[in-house]
């Protein structure tokens, strides 16, 4: 009855408004009158859920959650209608209406995509942003929790924080990060030489797929259960849950940053590091950042190393384990600090002074710095020696600032098998490189010297990374690796097989059965090896 009601109220509000001018693709209020009359839950307030363009809310929600400024450029092409779905079948009827006016489909979660991928096209399209879909339900019980898509990783380690001391969740390092995007493009962090990934501790997915039905893992079968937990969910369809799994961490973990310019021996520290880190124990993870810090010190070199650490124990027995694996470091108590797991989120994020709350971890803007950047990434399997490193730092010294972040692997990351999901990045790798450059105010001469800068450190790296494939991390997204624009297999591969070895072919198979007519596509999703001819080329 309610829907016969809600159809009525819909067809009086159409009549009177297709006298309206349409927006400028004209789609307008027939995509809405589809919107509004293909949804099963009655909609109430429809201009609360689908902004167009004349919608004063609409610049903000468009801007909230850009985290890269060069894709927040006037000249980009702006959405047709930005749908901020409430329910699980606004997901459905989006999808439904814009196949049926044909509008593509960029999905949101927590807008870090270093490409801008989730909310820039190239076609008219929409953002599904999934920022109201953000509920997360622990299950302490059985140590699992079911998380929204449109949670941030902060929302789901605070609400952990909140019921237990004794469970975290093995994800990255920033609060802001959306659980749509991390989690389905693998989701690396400080607990993962003890628990791998994010996407290895996902045990249940409810996915909206490009019919607009809704499955989940039972119903999507495992194909396209293991496609979503690595290889991007954009390519596949709109993930709006996931059930994880909780892992198991102490009452108290410590954390530690020590500092060290090449004055002080960072180099052989970092040389050291690059033979033990990847088999320390599993509860002790540390990552070396290094800075170009010109403008810093006035010393004849430029670089300084700082190591940032978590262990999954106590004070007490970091400092003598530090004193066995890695006495070089010469770590002390002084730089250590005892705290929750929940608390070392923000330890690595800002220092967490003291006085912040864990709060802060709710907070979608919490430490943004929006900036603009450029990044790049790596894998490494062979330690590089002292005098490779010094050449290294000489190229990274011609720059202004940048940085290269070392992730140790080993541990759980080794143990699971390449074709286990789609990162493919397992056993044998000592490390991941991060490069990044960022740069506070636009311009094309701040840009151009950066994106050089990070060309040549880049190139610099080839003899030391992995080769044939130069493979690279999908969540660092990188759209030099691969043609930038919706392509064909053959230019897909490229980049796929970086991104994915030969999980790459299994990926394009699952496309083709879930997706055959490429309806969820970006500048780097998967085409399924035989495409027709009609969506072939955008
Ligand atoms: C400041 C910063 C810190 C970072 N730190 C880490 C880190 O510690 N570890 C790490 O592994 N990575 C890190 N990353 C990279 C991060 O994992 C990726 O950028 C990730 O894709 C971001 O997810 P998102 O939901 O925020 O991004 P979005 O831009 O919303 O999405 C990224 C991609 O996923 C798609 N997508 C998003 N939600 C869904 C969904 N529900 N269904 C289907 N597709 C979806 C989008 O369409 C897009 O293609 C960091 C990035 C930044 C900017
Ligand atoms: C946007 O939607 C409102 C109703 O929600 C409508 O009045 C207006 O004409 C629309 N604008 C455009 C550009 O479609
Ligand atoms: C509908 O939602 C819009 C946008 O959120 C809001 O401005 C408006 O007040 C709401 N109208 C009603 C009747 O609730
Ligand atoms: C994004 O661009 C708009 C102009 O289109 C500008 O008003 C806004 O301040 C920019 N956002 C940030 C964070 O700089
Ligand atoms: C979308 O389409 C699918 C497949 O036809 C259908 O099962 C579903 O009910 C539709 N949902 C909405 C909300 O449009
Ligand atoms: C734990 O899981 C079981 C089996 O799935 C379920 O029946 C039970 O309700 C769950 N416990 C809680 C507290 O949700
Ligand atoms: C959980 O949050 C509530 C307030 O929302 C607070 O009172 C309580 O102390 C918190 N519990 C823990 C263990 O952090
Ligand atoms: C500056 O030099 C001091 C002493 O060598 C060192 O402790 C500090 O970390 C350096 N700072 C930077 C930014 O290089
Ligand atoms: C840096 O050191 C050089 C040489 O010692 C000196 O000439 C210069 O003035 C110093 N610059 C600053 C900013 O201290
Ligand atoms: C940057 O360069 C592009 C292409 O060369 C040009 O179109 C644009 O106007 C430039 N923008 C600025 C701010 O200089």
């Amino acid at each position: 009855m309610g829907k016969f009601l809600i159809f009525g109220i819909f067809f009086l509000f159409f009549s009177v408004s297709t006298a309206r001018p349409h927006n400028e693709n004209g789609h307008g209020n027939k995509f809405l009158s589809c919107f509004a009359l293909n949804s099963p839950v009655p909609i109430t307030n429809i201009s609360s859920i689908i902004h167009n363009t004349s919608d004063p809310s609409y610049p903000s929600i468009l801007q909230s959650s850009i985290q890269n400024l060069r894709f927040n450029s006037t000249t980009i092409l702006k959405p047709c209608f930005i749908i901020t779905p409430e329910h699980f079948s606004h997901v459905q009827a989006a999808v439904n209406c814009s196949k049926i006016h044909g509008l593509e489909v960029r999905v949101r979660s927590g807008g870090h995509d270093y490409e801008g991928l989730s909310y820039t096209a190239r076609n008219p399209f929409v953002i599904i942003d999934l920022v109201n879909l953000r509920q997360v339900r622990i299950d302490l019980e059985n140590g699992t929790a079911w998380v929204q898509t449109g949670a941030t990783l902060g929302e789901v380690y605070y609400k952990i924080g909140n019921a237990s001391n004794t469970y975290g969740f093995p994800a990255g390092t920033c609060p802001t990060l959306g659980v749509g995007g991390h989690i389905s493009g693998g989701g690396q962090g400080f607990l993962m030489r003890k628990y791998g990934l994010a996407a290895d501790n996902v045990l249940d997915a409810v996915i909206v797929n490009a019919r607009g039905e809704i499955l989940s893992r039972s119903s999507m079968g495992e194909d396209l259960f293991w496609a979503i937990r690595g290889g991007g969910a954009a390519s596949f369809g709109v993930v709006v849950e996931w059930k994880i799994k909780l892992v198991p961490v102490p009452p108290r973990v410590t954390g530690f940053i020590v500092s060290k310019t090449l004055d002080q021996g960072a180099t052989k520290l970092l040389h050291r590091w690059q033979q033990i880190a990847d088999k320390f124990v599993e509860d002790l993870f540390i990552r070396p950042i290094i800075i170009v810090t010109k403008g810093g010190n006035n010393s004849t070199r430029n670089i300084l190393v700082k190591f940032q650490s978590l262990f999954l124990g106590s004070l007490d027995q970091l400092l003598p384990l530090m004193e066995r694996s890695f006495p070089e470091l010469g770590l002390e108590a002084k730089d250590c600090r005892e705290m929750r797991w929940v608390e070392s989120i923000l330890y690595i994020d800002d220092g967490f002074p003291s006085g912040e709350s864990l709060e802060i971890l709710l907070d979608r803007k919490h430490n943004m710095n929006k900036g603009f950047f450029k990044a790049k990434s790596d894998f490494v399997t062979k330690p590089i020696s002292e005098n490779d490193l010094e050449n290294i730092w000489k190229v990274m010294e011609e720059g202004e600032s940048g940085i290269m972040i070392w992730e140790a692997y080993g541990g759980k990351m080794g143990y699971i098998s390449e074709t286990e999901t789609p990162f493919p990045h397992r056993g044998g790798v000592l490390f991941n490189i991060q490069y990044y450059n960022g740069w506070a105010q636009p311009g094309n001469d701040t840009e151009t010297k950066r994106l050089d800068w990070i060309n040549k450190v880049y190139d610099s790296m080839a003899p030391f990374v992995t080769k044939n494939p130069r493979t690279a991390y999908l969540n660092y997204r990188d759209l030099d690796l691969g043609r930038n624009k919706v392509g064909t297999f053959s230019e897909a591969k490229v980049w796929g097989e970086k991104y994915f070895k030969s999980n790459f072919y299994r990926l394009a198979r699952v496309k083709g059965e879930v997706d055959p007519e490429n309806f969820f596509k970006n500048e780097q999703s998967i085409i399924a090896r035989r495409i027709p001819v009609n969506t072939k080329s955008n």
